[in-house]
């Protein structure tokens, strides 16, 4: 059995786990051949294909690396064009791979889909900081981001505390406000904007008018795709050729903007960016991506492919690729952590 193995999409802490797991568990239990794909797709197109063996001692030693051995490409679209993809497939068939484990995001997982459709047998690994694959409850990379942050809101509160000023943190997440709802609640943020409930900016500022006459400093905690009642999103820019065209980021700035004409407390804004992506994975992540990479190697050697890996209620299990692809998850409005945060008097920018 001869196995690729590919990263895609944006760098994530667990990665190597990943890579370590699936190969070790196909080496020492298929005795399989694994071939590591270097640079996402990219390196499975056009008409050289760049690849190296995967055996034990490569693998052995980067359990705890942050981001991945094999780089990664977020741009790179085998289904772009019909050459493209024509390309890709006749790469893997002279590259004799019976299989590929992609691991990535919703963006690798479709196009993981519509390789698959045309005859790739494909076994894929959730992977993202963002938590927001669909059917799958908690993708490795997310803790290490929330504990990131938690640190940071933890740092940022001195400031507030010394200066006696509005600080307003901005977390990733696209679409999905899960970094900034558990690292918010984790890091004791007083104000938590997320992407699922458009934000009323009088209600942001009464609690900070509020907090000026007693404790003097407030930290809100903001998800990338937060936006004011009737507001648009933040975009920062758009890549046309990526399968994710559109990068959020800035919405903390523009929020500072609104929030300090109504204020006396100096507003600040800091965007946390991609140092949520970097490090160690956290022991979650490192057992999380580890239970992850030997799943996909378990489906893998029981001919069970064109599935995702997936946790569900707790438990390892398998999820079709066509149910996942193109699409993302949200925190749900009657998510049990909302409530609590009302309750202990997080506002979450409701009127
Ligand atoms: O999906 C992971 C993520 O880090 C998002 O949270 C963020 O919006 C995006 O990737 C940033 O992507 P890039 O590194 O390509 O700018």
């Amino acid at each position: 059995m001869r196995i690729g193995v590919l990263t895609g999409g944006g760098d994530c802490p667990g990665l190597n786990a990943v890579i370590r797991a699936v190969t070790k568990s196909l080496l020492r239990q298929a005795g399989a051949q694994v071939i590591g794909i270097e640079d996402g797709f990219a390196g499975l197109m056009g008409p050289a294909t760049r690849t190296r063996l995967l055996d034990w001692d490569s693998v052995s030693g980067i359990l705890m690396l942050g981001g991945t051995i094999l780089g990664t490409s977020n741009k790179a679209n085998p289904l772009a064009t019909p050459d493209a993809t024509a390309q890709t497939l006749a790469n893997a068939q002279r590259l004799g791979l019976d299989a590929l484990v992609v691991i990535g995001g919703d963006g690798s997982m479709a196009i993981a889909h519509g390789l698959a459709r045309q005859g790739l047998p494909i076994v894929g690994v959730p992977k993202t900081i963002d938590n927001d694959i669909v059917g799958c409850e908690r993708s490795f990379g997310f803790d290490t981001a929330v504990a990131t942050v938690t640190d940071a809101l933890e740092r940022i509160q001195t400031t507030g505390q010394s200066h006696s000023r509005v600080m307003i943190v901005e977390t990733m997440g696209r679409y999905a406000g899960w970094i900034a709802l558990e690292a918010g609640i984790a890091g004791a943020a007083d104000v938590i904007l997320l992407p699922e409930i458009d934000y009323d900016i009088e209600a942001v500022a009464r609690v900070c008018r509020e907090r000026e006459q007693r404790e003097r400093h407030t930290v809100i905690c903001i998800g990338e795709g937060a936006k004011p009642r009737g507001g648009a999103l933040t975009v920062e820019r758009r890549i046309a050729d990526s399968p994710d065209p559109i990068r959020l980021g800035g919405v903390a700035h523009a929020l500072r903007e609104q929030l300090q004409p109504l204020l006396q407390s100096e507003v600040r804004a800091t965007v946390l960016g991609h140092v949520q992506r970097g490090g160690s994975p956290t022991p979650f992540d490192r057992v999380l991506a580890t239970q992850f990479g030997n799943q996909a190697a378990q489906l893998v050697m029981h001919g069970q492919f064109n599935r995702m890996v997936t946790l569900q209620q707790g438990r390892l299990d398998s999820i079709a690729l066509a149910e996942v692809a193109h699409q993302h998850r949200q925190v749900p409005l009657d998510h049990p952590l909302l409530q609590t945060a009302r309750q202990i008097g997080v506002s979450l920018g409701e009127p």
